[in-house]
């Protein structure tokens, strides 16, 4: 069964809820995870004219940990993410990444950082192959000067391999190396996702934030999708998923964060965040 947010019942019940469960000890919960906590957000607000489309915000993500982040449509997670990446700039709070401030960089400099974003709609390059493209994301290219190919012909040709070696142990991480020959057009669209995830890693991100990550694709592609997912995690990685399948985020989730009207309403484990009798009748509508 798939379990997905009620939009009326959310709206019916929106103000009963935040009252109730704004006591919850948000502070408690975080300091639990700080020890481990390598991406942080502190009282970040960001406003559209007069839409508030994050407010206040406080989160804390933790390496080799899964962090849901659900909500209705419209809540803020994904301005979150765009807030995180440099995409957009916070009107006020700060961001931290391993200890710096990232808050204010230009996208480019984020990603150096080390924080990857796999986007909801996927786009791999189709008339690429998928190890091609796997290969397009290593940051260390030979180039084609010639020069450079005449001077430092032995130099290059082992960032060839290195790259080749890399992209194909990533290609394997993701279980597609029957396909690492195929068209990114002949892929199916979980194929696609898993592409897009071995992108990620070769570009040696460090912390991964995927915009609903198993949308669109056939149960047992979720599951291929969730498996890598969780090994990402166990490979040390900050992953941060959004998603508004309950099961997923259920069974793969460390933390949950439930975010509402740009705010963060509620944060905790999954079972305690789902389980909530009242989060359940206002926001699934079971
Ligand atoms: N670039 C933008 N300009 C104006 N309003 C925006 C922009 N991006 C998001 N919003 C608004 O901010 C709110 C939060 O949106 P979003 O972060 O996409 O929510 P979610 O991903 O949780 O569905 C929504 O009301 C949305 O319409
Ligand atoms: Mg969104």
């Amino acid at each position: 069964m798939s379990i997905s947010l009620n939009e009326n019942l959310v709206k019916k019940k929106r103000r009963f809820l935040k009252a109730d469960t704004q006591q919850k000890p948000l502070d408690t919960v975080l300091k639990s995870s700080k020890s481990s906590c390598v991406l942080e957000l502190k009282d970040v607000t960001k406003s559209f004219g007069g839409l508030v489309a994050v407010d206040s915000a406080s989160l804390a993500f933790s390496k080799g940990k899964i962090t849901g982040l659900i909500g209705p449509n419209g809540a803020g997670k994904t301005t979150l993410f765009n807030l995180i990446t440099g995409f957009l700039k916070p009107d006020v709070g700060t961001i931290h990444f391993n200890g710096y401030t990232i808050n204010g960089l230009p996208p480019w400099q984020i990603a150096q950082f080390g924080i990857g974003r796999l986007f909801q709609d996927v786009r791999v390059f189709d008339k690429l192959t998928a190890l091609e493209n796997v290969l397009l994301a290593r940051k260390e290219q030979p180039g084609e000067n010639p020069l450079v190919s005449l001077f430092r012909r032995k130099s290059a040709l082992n960032v060839e391999k290195k790259n080749m070696d890399e992209a194909r142990k990533w290609i394997k991480f993701v279980e597609l190396e029957e396909k690492e020959a195929s068209l990114g057009e002949n892929l199916s669209y979980g194929q696609q996702k898993l592409l897009a995830i071995a992108r990620l890693l070769a570009g040696g991100f460090e912390a991964l934030l995927l915009d609903e990550p198993t949308a669109g694709i056939n149960p047992q592609m979720v599951k291929s999708v969730l498996n890598v997912i969780r090994r990402l995690a166990q490979a040390g990685k900050t992953v941060v998923v959004i998603e508004h399948n309950m099961n997923v985020i259920m069974e793969i989730s460390d933390w949950v964060y439930f975010m509402d009207e740009g705010k963060v309403v509620t944060f905790g484990l999954p079972r305690e965040i789902l389980g909530d009798p009242e989060v359940r009748k206002a926001y699934l509508g079971i």
